[in-house]
């Protein structure tokens, strides 16, 4: 809906090939990632991601469900090695985070987060003692993640906060010694250390010093689930899942929300919001990317948004809004 409007509003034609991926393609009686549908993304320039799982396909074998059989494959088949979640506390949801306002007032960082390696990639299995999940960085591997971070932070405030657990696991040391080498290369670009423990600490505590946080794959999935709370939703965070001529993949940072499923209640901005990245990032049309991102700030500052930040919209009627502004502006 609101693609459409942006669309229609610049003169473009969209073309949408929408294709199933994990529960909704085993329903359907195909695997978790189709051939078809890595086929149609490959082909494509940008890819928007639905959530994947949920309760009902969880006691299907690990392999089989829809995050390791679909989202996992997708992100490694298309080389999707930089994930960035951006958390920015939109005002009016401050009243909805647990935090108190001083810590959240000028909050504007970005997580870069190694999506293709690390931990999820690793060897896994089970043996006559347990079971194992290995975790391996290659030099490349961290090189090429640390520029863009690099990159990403000369374009922004200047900064970037490597995390990491190099005190303990050897990937760390490795990760730091690495980071350290590409910062060589940015003398304009501060660096900073912090061991992930410490960083869920400093997260809430100042979240105002950072500018671009880099870090390698768990990591950065546990600490964006963090971030959102600094935001005040789940559902209003978009990410970008980049890599070097390959389609960029776009998606909430949120889950399929079981819970809430088929009630017309979860809120879209997430997703709409990562269509706005998709158009910028991708589609490199940055007036049309402007004008959902404005009308999602037209959305949240009057108020007309769901139930999760205060408002009293279902998420179909906030789809509406938001593709009616971006036409009507
Ligand atoms: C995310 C999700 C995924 C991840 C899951 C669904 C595999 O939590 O994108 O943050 O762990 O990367
Ligand atoms: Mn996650």
């Amino acid at each position: 809906m609101v693609l459409g409007a942006a669309a229609d509003k610049f003169g473009y034609t969209l073309e949408i090939d929408e294709q199933l991926i994990g529960g909704a393609a085993i329903d359907a009686g195909k695997a978790p990632l189709p051939a078809g549908t890595l086929a149609s993304v490959i082909e494509t320039g940008a890819v928007l991601l639905g959530a994947v799982g949920g309760p009902k396909w969880d006691s299907l074998p690990r392999e089989d469900r829809p995050e390791v059989g679909a989202l996992l494959p997708l992100r490694k088949q298309l080389n999707l090695y930089a994930n960035i979640r951006p958390c920015k506390p939109h005002p009016m949801l401050i009243d909805h985070t647990p935090l108190k306002p001083e810590y959240l007032d000028g909050v504007d960082f970005i997580v870069m987060r190694e999506l293709t390696g690390g931990i999820y990639f690793g060897a896994k299995g089970t043996d006559g003692l347990g079971a194992y999940d290995e975790c391996r960085y290659c030099e490349a591997e961290v090189e090429r993640i640390a520029r863009k971070a690099f990159i990403l932070a000369e374009q922004r405030r200047g900064k970037v906060t490597s995390v990491d657990k190099s005190n303990v696991l050897a990937t760390s040391q490795l990760w730091r010694k690495t980071v350290n080498k590409v910062a060589e290369g940015f003398p304009d670009v501060g660096v900073e250390h912090v061991l992930i423990d410490a960083m869920t600490m400093h997260m809430l505590t100042r979240a105002q010093d950072f500018d671009v946080i880099l870090t390698e794959n768990m990591f950065g999935d546990i600490l964006t689930d963090e971030a959102s709370v600094l935001c005040g939703s789940m559902g209003v965070i978009p990410s970008a899942s980049l890599s070097d001529g390959t389609p960029g993949l776009y998606e909430p940072i949120h889950g399929s929300a079981p819970d809430i499923a088929g009630r017309n209640t979860a809120n879209p901005v997430a997703m709409i919001l990562s269509a706005a990245l998709m158009v910028r990032l991708s589609l490199g049309e940055g007036l049309m990317a402007d004008s959902i991102e404005a009308a999602v700030e037209a959305a949240m500052t009057g108020g007309h948004v769901t139930a999760d930040i205060g408002g009293p919209l279902g998420t179909s009627d906030v789809g509406r809004w938001i593709a009616d502004y971006v036409l009507q502006t």
